[in-house]
């Protein structure tokens, strides 16, 4: 959609350092620079940026590109969204968005007019003096000034204005009514939506605001109203404080799902940025999907309460479907994440997480202890409701140890566990949770190259100039034959030729390339070790070639070629200490 040369133009104005350096603390390592990666957890730096390929590869998790591939993992941005970031930062014009459909104009208007009404919202809870309650609502459930101005809290007034100050800043009526921030009165005119509420922006993973939520301040019903369901927000698939942790989720690869607005402020404002939660339905397999994308596991913890606790083994169960390590806390003391924390502390709060169980351990305890005693009847029971999560488990190893523990836990033969389940779990049940969608954080997996390969390739990108004199037929593996292909084709040796290299690749072979790209060590004279290379290469074929006729002459009355045993003589000297 962007033009090549605005890309290209956009590149050679951008330093790859720099904007890596604005997330990593970089120091010098001979030509390159290195720190600690950003897309994992690590202690010593193996993240490597190269200045002059204007490129970057971790050593430790394989991740690697260009300066917009950076920006899209950091920033969790789609290719355009980045291109258009560093736009803006390079200072180059990118046609407005000509490529958009109506409808994709429309739903940018809608985040717009939700933005708008977020900030409303929130001059008035810090400002306005009919906000005088909200404000005393706000001490009272301790929400510190920061996490008011981090999560953009607002109040919507009982005297709503909202639809008059959008429409007087130029929001179509139209786009009020669908994004849920006005309704019609009888006379056509519009009235807002929100009335005396506690506000909550809710964003998607990118931070555009597509809701909001509302809580009363008192105990009206219900207690939270949020926006209705529109081209741009769905419940089921955002999680509220997913934006706000997304920086952390993705350094530890872990999430503390939680159930409630509340309880995910009061996890940030303790200090406990990886804390999200469902907007008050069960986890949906969108949103763990979604997490996926961050993490690699999951903790839930959910309220104390009977609901809470059915809708942690739900939700658990959905996570495991998705691929998610999984484990289950309880909060002590019957109480919820937020009254815990605020009564009790982070320290606490994190000793309860200690005990968290895997989801099959969770369920079957809570299943135990709501059984009361363990009467044939009920094991059985405990069993087969059990047996119905451990099912969904993609993991057979995981499978086979849970049902050996269940067995164990509840005494029963663990043979007759398995052939339960097989015959007993509804069809319907069975059925995994769809896939979810291929990890976007993730690197690609390099593609299979020969150790030899990857010599020849690696010397091959010290040489550019010179990579067009290697034979294809010097390589085994169609990869490696690629790489050098795009080799020859990616233009003047200049700083936009790594990125260049990089983007005409698959993403298997760019990894591979990443990686060499990453490669400091220099040669005085890189095409001189190339020729010397590719001429041992054709010597040591030359000599596989003639080394079976030769260690047969003689034998059988076979005539002996005295010029073809010399050449061999001297190809084997010349050879010695190279492996064959
Ligand atoms: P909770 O009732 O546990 O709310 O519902 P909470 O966040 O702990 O709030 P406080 O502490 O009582 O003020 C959990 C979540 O379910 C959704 C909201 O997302 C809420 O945060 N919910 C709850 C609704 O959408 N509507 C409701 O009427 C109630
Ligand atoms: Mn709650």
């Amino acid at each position: 959609m962007i033009p090549p040369e605005t890309l290209e133009l956009i590149r050679s104005r951008l330093d790859v350092v720099e904007l890596v350096g604005e997330h990593v603390q970089l120091s010098r390592a001979g030509r390159n620079m290195k720190g600690r990666c950003p897309f994992h957890q690590e202690r010593t730096p193996s993240f490597i940026v190269s200045p002059e390929r204007q490129t970057y590869h971790c050593f430790g998790c394989g991740e690697g590109g260009d300066a917009f591939s950076f920006v899209m993992k950091i920033e969790n941005l789609s290719f355009v969204e980045a291109a258009e970031r560093l736009a803006a930062r390079a200072g180059v014009k990118v046609e407005p968005a000509q490529a958009l459909s109506p409808q994709d104009k429309e739903r940018l208007r809608m985040k717009e007019a939700l933005e708008f009404a977020a900030a409303h919202y929130h001059e008035l809870l810090l400002k306005d003096p009919a906000a005088e309650a909200a404000r005393a609502y706000v001490r009272a459930r301790r929400l510190s000034k920061a996490s008011v101005e981090e999560f953009v809290l607002g109040y919507a007034p009982r005297q709503g204005n909202l639809a008059a100050a959008a429409s007087a800043k130029g929001f179509e009526p139209d786009v009020l009514l669908k994004a849920g921030l006005a309704a019609k009165r009888p006379d056509g005119t519009l009235r807002d939506y929100f009335f005396d509420r506690l506000m909550f922006p809710i964003r998607d993973a990118k931070g555009a605001a597509v809701g909001l939520g509302g809580r009363t301040l008192g105990d009206g019903e219900p207690k939270y109203l949020n926006s209705p369901e529109s081209s741009v927000f769905s419940k089921g698939r955002v999680l509220y404080g997913l934006f706000e942790g997304a920086a952390v989720v993705r350094k530890t690869r872990r999430a503390h799902l939680m159930e409630g607005y509340m309880d995910v402020i009061a996890a940030h404002q303790h200090g406990l940025k990886s804390a999200c939660a469902p907007l008050g339905t069960a986890l949906t397999p969108e949103q763990a999907a979604l997490i996926k994308r961050y993490a690699e596991s999951a903790l839930i913890v959910f309220d104390a309460d009977a609901a809470g606790q059915n809708a942690a083994v739900r939700g658990a169960e959905v996570a495991l479907a998705a691929g998610l390590a999984v484990r289950v806390a309880t909060v002590p003391e019957g109480k919820d994440p937020d009254e815990f924390l605020h009564a009790k502390g982070l320290a606490a709060f994190e000793g309860a997480l200690e005990e968290a169980l895997d989801p099959v351990a969770f369920k079957t305890e809570l299943l135990v202890r709501r059984a009361g005693e363990l009467t044939p009847e009920a094991k059985s029971a405990v069993a087969k409701d059990v047996m119905a999560t451990i099912v969904q488990c993609p993991d057979e190893v995981l499978k086979d140890e849970w049902v050996r523990r269940l067995a164990s836990r509840l005494g029963v033969n663990e043979e007759s566990l398995r052939r339960a389940a097989g015959k007993g779990v509804p069809q319907s049940r069975r059925r995994a949770v769809a896939p979810p969608a291929p990890p976007r954080a993730a690197p690609a997996r390099p593609a299979e190259v020969s150790a030899s390969d990857l010599k020849l390739l690696g010397i091959a990108f010290k040489a550019p100039a010179a990579a067009k004199d290697v034979p294809e037929d010097a390589f085994e593996s169609g990869a490696a034959r690629l790489i050098l292909l795009n080799l020859r084709g990616a233009g003047p040796y200049d700083k936009g030729w790594g990125p260049r290299l990089l983007g005409a690749l698959p993403p298997a072979e760019a990894a591979v390339v990443s990686r060499l790209l990453a490669d400091e060590l220099g040669y005085d004279d890189p095409a001189g070790v190339l020729r010397a290379e590719l001429d041992k290469r054709a010597r040591l074929k030359r000599l596989k070639e003639i080394e079976p006729l030769v260690l047969s002459m003689g034998g059988a009355g076979r005539p002996v070629d005295a010029g073809l045993r010399d050449e061999y003589q001297r190809l084997v000297v010349e050879l010695k200490g190279t492996k064959r």
